[in-house]
């Protein structure tokens, strides 16, 4: 229920499922009789309003999940926009289930400071930050911040890895590989000068793309 593509929203599917308290009440009932399997829920808190969880609370509640990650936007507002901690905080207190957050978070004082705000918490879930800063969790065990240097070496490792295994697995030949492969750079290209990912961005060979990628380092 965290997924706000307009196409699936309107057909009730995705985020649009928090407004369709009919289908989650049989999700519910499934869920429940199945004891057997471990389930958890994602969510946004609503897809026009960010109350829309309200609604739903009980429903959630009285399946026994591993936990519920929260994404404390609306579908309306996609990836960008107000986080409503307000909301986010409400939620925290009427769940029964193990809460998680999710959203924005991009570094390790930023982890420091949901934790010390939101002891209740059961954990952070990242997206976009971990493929912004890689080592971001790996700096928060550590609690020190990596040089400049360091987290570069680490992101090219794991392009590195991702390159490698599409290299394995797509048979789709290069343009493939580059296709699936460049988007990446919209989060991997964060720590450089856009002139650099320009130049990884606009290569159309392999071997262009590979060179391009090693003036990084
Ligand atoms: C390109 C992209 C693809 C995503 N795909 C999924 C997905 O398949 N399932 C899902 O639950 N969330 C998906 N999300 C949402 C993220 O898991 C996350 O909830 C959202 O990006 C907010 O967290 P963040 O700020 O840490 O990225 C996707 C996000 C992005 C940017």
């Amino acid at each position: 229920m965290g997924c706000p593509f307009v196409p699936q929203v309107r057909k009730g599917r995705g985020a649009g499922m928090l407004v369709r308290s009919d289908v989650i009440s049989e999700i519910s009932r499934h869920v429940q009789s199945m004891t057997d399997m471990i389930f958890s829920i994602k969510m946004r808190l609503g897809v026009e309003k960010p109350t829309d969880w309200r609604d739903i609370i009980g429903i959630i509640n009285d399946m026994p999940l591993s936990h519920l990650t929260i994404h404390p936007r609306t579908a309306s507002q996609q990836y960008a926009g107000e986080l409503h901690t307000d909301e986010f905080n409400r939620l925290l207190e009427q769940s029964t289930n193990p809460v998680i957050f999710n959203g924005d978070i991009e570094s390790p004082s930023q982890i420091d400071a949901i934790r010390e705000s939101h002891s209740e918490l059961n954990g952070i879930m990242l997206g976009r930050g971990l493929l912004k800063r890689p080592s971001v969790i790996a700096e928060w065990y550590q609690q020190r911040e990596w040089t400049h240097a360091e987290r570069v070496s680490h992101l090219l490792d794991l392009h590195e890895a991702i390159f490698e295994h599409y290299s394995k697995t797509l048979t789709g030949g290069d343009a493939q590989i580059l296709s699936k492969i460049k988007p990446l750079w919209e989060y991997l290209g964060t720590e450089f000068e856009r002139k650099a990912i320009k130049k990884i961005i606009k290569a159309n060979s392999i071997s262009g793309y590979r060179i391009a990628v090693m003036q990084l380092a």
